[in-house]
């Protein structure tokens, strides 16, 4: 069957025209005025509407072994909060223990994935330790599409690697061409900060950001990246959340270092203050790199402009009051995360475009385009052109709501954003040319996400 998008305003990172857009099947087949829609052809009326490309996630956590819990998402909660948000494509953390196999947990995130997620996925491999065996099992991991590694410089004792092993990694990437993706935060001084505030007494929520100061961040952009300077390897840093790391990845950027930048939508628009509440209130806003000093955000939304940023993701990782609760008494305890990824879109459109914040296509370019074209997606995904995936979301820019708990499809009972307002929505989804999702509510087909293999980035 056809679907055919009728008269709306389609904007992608570079192009702005008012058209339909014919998909036959799974794929865009025409773009152009006055499409013809043959019978049995699903016709939607975009008159008004604004046309994005579906929206790309390029980093979250949905199975997410963690701090002694996991996370409160599954693959269909998860895909169907993704696309309610106008999310069509996630790329997943995988993210194997350092004591386990490299290849058991990659098949074991696949397995989770597969049939259960209602939006297309891929994964960034998680290396979280480095041998003979691992180095043949990330080639066979590669050589099955998915060509992007993920590193944690923090996590000591769990996720984290040493130095060898991140050499090592790095030098494999090179060789196989494929991107390192990292969470950059000195992992020896936040073990030892956190001992010295713990030892002081000072055991809530609002020391978790004291313990990974801005400075711990900004090291880990620079070890992460002279590594990336001996190696030659390409490099991504997750998460960005202040200016110190900021500079430190434009310094190396400015020496050539082939280092991209995302930050995520929780630095965007909430500050340490929140994490300063009293107890669980302020455990719901602990995530690594910790929220920040206000300042902060300016600098952020700066770069994203300049597209010193590239991307802009959520790193959801959702855990519910009671699993928060884990850590009272022990800052250390609480399980990182703040859940995000059924708001990023709709909260980046009306604090960046519809606040006058960030022009229209820079905002599809570092929540779609950008994602695609680094991670080996494009033009497949992140654009709207013949050939693409019809994958597609109807923007109702005149919506206007609030976020809530209450409403939200994400599997966790809080939200970070509780009360933020909200300019438009996605009023209509579709991934490969089914509709997922209309007037804000769930319609698709449970389980038709797809594993997407893929290449180097274009
Ligand atoms: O706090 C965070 N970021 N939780 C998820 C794990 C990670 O570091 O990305
Ligand atoms: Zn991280
Ligand atoms: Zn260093
Ligand atoms: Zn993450």
């Amino acid at each position: 069957m056809g679907l055919l998008i009728r008269q709306g305003e389609i904007i992608t990172a570079d192009t702005r025209l008012r058209a339909d857009i014919y998909a036959e099947g799974e794929t865009i087949t025409e773009i152009g005025e006055n499409l013809r829609a043959p019978a049995g052809t699903e016709v939607i009326d975009a008159a008004g509407k604004l046309v994005f490309p579906g929206f790309i996630d390029p980093h979250v956590h949905i199975y997410l072994p963690f701090m002694g819990t996991y996370a409160k998402d599954t693959h269909e909660t998860g895909s169907k909060a993704a696309l309610m948000g106008g999310t069509t494509t996630f790329i997943e953390m995988c993210c194997p223990a350092g004591s386990e196999d490299a290849l058991e947990g990659y098949r074991l995130w696949k397995r989770k994935a597969e049939g259960s997620a209602a939006c297309d996925y891929a994964f960034h491999m998680g290396v979280t330790r480095f041998g003979e065996e691992t180095e043949g099992q990330l080639r066979e991991i590669v050589a099955d599409g998915t060509s992007s590694f993920k590193v944690f410089l923090a996590y000591k004792g769990a996720f984290g690697i040493d130095d060898e092993a991140l050499f090592k990694t790095l030098q494999l990437a090179k060789e196989l061409g494929v991107i390192v993706t990292a969470h950059t935060e000195n992992a020896e001084l936040v073990a030892q900060l956190q001992r010295k505030l713990l030892s002081e007494g000072k055991t809530g929520p609002e020391w978790h950001e004291p313990s990974r100061p801005e400075y711990v961040e900004a090291d880990g952009v620079h070890h992460f990246a002279t590594f990336l300077e001996a190696t030659g390897a390409r490099g991504y840093v997750v998460h960005l959340s202040c200016e110190l790391a900021l500079q430190a990845a434009l310094a190396a950027r400015a020496r050539g270092v082939d280092l991209a930048v995302e930050s995520v939508i929780p630095h965007l628009l909430l500050d340490k203050s929140y994490a300063e509440r009293p107890e669980v209130e302020g455990a719901k806003y602990v995530m690594s790199p910790p929220l920040r000093d206000k300042r902060n955000q300016r600098v952020l939304w700066e770069a994203l402009k300049r597209g010193d940023i590239q991307t802009i993701g959520t790193d959801h990782a959702p855990f519910d009051t009671a699993q928060k609760a884990m850590g009272s008494g022990d800052f250390t305890k609480i399980p990182n995360g703040i859940p995000a990824i059924e708001d990023r879109v709709k909260l980046l459109y009306t604090y960046g475009v519809s606040r006058g914040e960030l022009d229209v296509h820079r905002f599809v370019d570092a929540a779609s385009t950008q994602a695609a074209k680094l991670f080996g997606l494009f033009p497949r995904k992140g654009t709207i052109e013949v050939g693409s995936d019809a994958d597609l979301v109807v923007y109702d820019p005149d919506y206007r709501g609030t976020l809530s708990a209450k409403t939200q499809h994400m599997n966790v009972d809080y939200s970070g954003f509780e009360g933020f307002e909200i300019d438009g929505r996605p009023e209509v989804v579709t991934l490969r040319g089914e509709v997922m999702v209309r007037e804000g509510r769930f319609v698709g087909t449970p389980g038709r996400g797809v594993f997407l293999r893929r290449e180097g980035a274009v």
